[in-house]
C-alpha cells in the first residue's frame, strides 16, 4: 500500500483564499479589516522566520498587520505595557506574542495579560476553558490542533467513532487536540487516547489507532510496525536534526525531521503528512482564521 500524502501547503492555500475573499467582503460591507499585532522579543532565528511568515501572510490577506520588535533585554513590564497598549486599541482584533520568550520574562504572566478576546493563539486560560467546554463556548481553538482537525475534515477522513491515539500531552497540541476530537459533533466524535513517551507499551496503543497523531517532539519515535495498515498518520514533530545549505538560497537552513519515519510509514498507512509541508503550514492558516473570526465576533457575524 502506498499512502496518500496530505499536502498542508495545498490545503493552506485553499483556506487562505477563502479568508482573503471574506476579508474583502467584510471590508466592502463594514469598512473594517482584521487587525493583527505580532510581537517578537529578541532575534531567535526560528522565531524571526515564523514571525516573518505570519506578518507576510497577514498582509497578503488584506489584514492591518502591526509588527512590533522588542530587544531581547526589554523588561517584563515593558512587554506587559506593550500588550496592554494593544488590548486597548479597538482597531486590533488579534495579539500574538511569539514564544519562547527570553528567560527573564515569565511567559505565563504575558499570556495571562492578553485580552482573551484578542488571544488568537488560544493560549489564555479563558480560551483553554472555552475549548474544554466546547460548542458555542469555543472562541479561539489553538492553531496547530485546529489545523489538524481542518486537515482531517478537508480530506474527509472519518473521525466519527474512530480510534484516535495522540502521542504527546503538550498544552499546545496533545491536550487541546484530544479535547477537540472527542467532542460531540461533525468532524469529531472520536474515541481518543492520549499517551506519551512514558506510557507503558506505547506500541500497542499506536497499533489500535485509525488516526495516529505523533506530537512528542522525538525524531523517529513512532516505528513503522506500530502503524495499523491503512491508518492515517499525522506527524506534528518539527525536530531540528542538523543543518544544510539550501539549494534555493545558498544559506544555511535547518534539517527538519518528524516524529515518524515518513518513507517507511508511507508503505503501510492510508494517509500520511510530510515534514516539512504537512501540519506546519496549517498553523498559519488557522491563525489567520482566528484573527478574521475575532473581527466577526466583534461585528456579531458569529
Ligand atoms: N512559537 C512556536 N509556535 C508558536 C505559536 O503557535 N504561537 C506563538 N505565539 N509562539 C509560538
Amino acid at each position: 500500500m502506498q499512502a496518500e500524502i496530505i499536502n498542508g501547503l495545498e490545503i493552506r492555500k485553499a483556506i487562505l483564499e477563502e479568508i482573503k475573499t471574506e476579508t474583502a467582503e467584510i471590508k466592502a460591507k463594514y469598512g473594517v479589516v482584521p487587525g493583527l499585532v505580532t510581537i517578537l522579543v529578541g532575534e531567535n532565528p526560528a522565531s524571526v522566520s515564523y514571525v516573518t511568515l505570519k506578518v507576510k501572510t497577514a498582509e497578503s490577506m488584506g489584514f492591518n498587520e502591526i509588527q512590533v520588535n522588542m530587544s531581547a533585554d526589554c523588561t517584563e513590564q515593558e512587554l506587559l505595557d506593550m500588550v496592554e497598549k494593544y488590548n486597548k486599541d479597538d482597531s486590533v482584533h488579534g495579539i500574538l506574542v511569539q514564544l519562547p520568550l527570553p528567560k527573564h520574562i515569565d511567559e505565563n504572566k504575558i499570556i495571562y495579560a492578553i485580552d482573551p478576546d484578542k488571544d488568537v493563539d488560544g493560549f489564555h486560560p479563558v480560551n483553554v476553558g472555552r475549548l474544554c467546554l466546547g460548542g458555542e463556548h469555543v472562541k479561539f481553538p489553538p492553531c496547530t490542533p485546529a489545523g489538524i482537525v481542518e486537515m482531517l475534515n478537508r480530506k474527509n477522513i472519518n473521525t466519527n467513532g474512530a480510534e484516535v491515539v495522540i502521542v504527546g500531552r503538550s498544552n499546545l497540541v496533545g491536550k487541546p487536540l484530544a479535547n477537540m476530537l472527542c467532542r460531540k459533533g461533525k468532524g469529531a466524535n472520536a474515541t481518543v487516547t492520549l499517551v506519551h513517551t512514558g506510557t507503558k507499551d506505547l506500541a500497542s496503543h499506536c497499533r489500535r489507532a485509525d488516526i495516529l497523531v505523533a506530537a512528542a517532539g522525538c525524531p523517529d519515535l513512532i516505528k513503522p510496525e506500530w502503524v495499523k495498515p491503512g491508518a492515517c498518520v499525522i506527524d506534528v514533530g518539527v525536530n531540528r536534526v542538523g543543518e544544510k545549505i539550501s539549494e534555493k538560497t545558498g544559506k544555511k537552513v535547518a534539517i527538519l525531521k518528524g516524529d515518524t519515519d515518513f518513507e517507511a510509514i508511507s508503505k503501510i498507512a492510508g494517509y500520511v503528512t510530510p515534514v516539512p509541508g504537512g501540519v506546519g503550514p496549517m498553523t498559519i492558516a488557522m491563525l489567520m482564521k482566528n484573527t478574521l473570526n475575532s473581527l466577526k465576533f466583534k461585528l456579531g457575524l458569529i
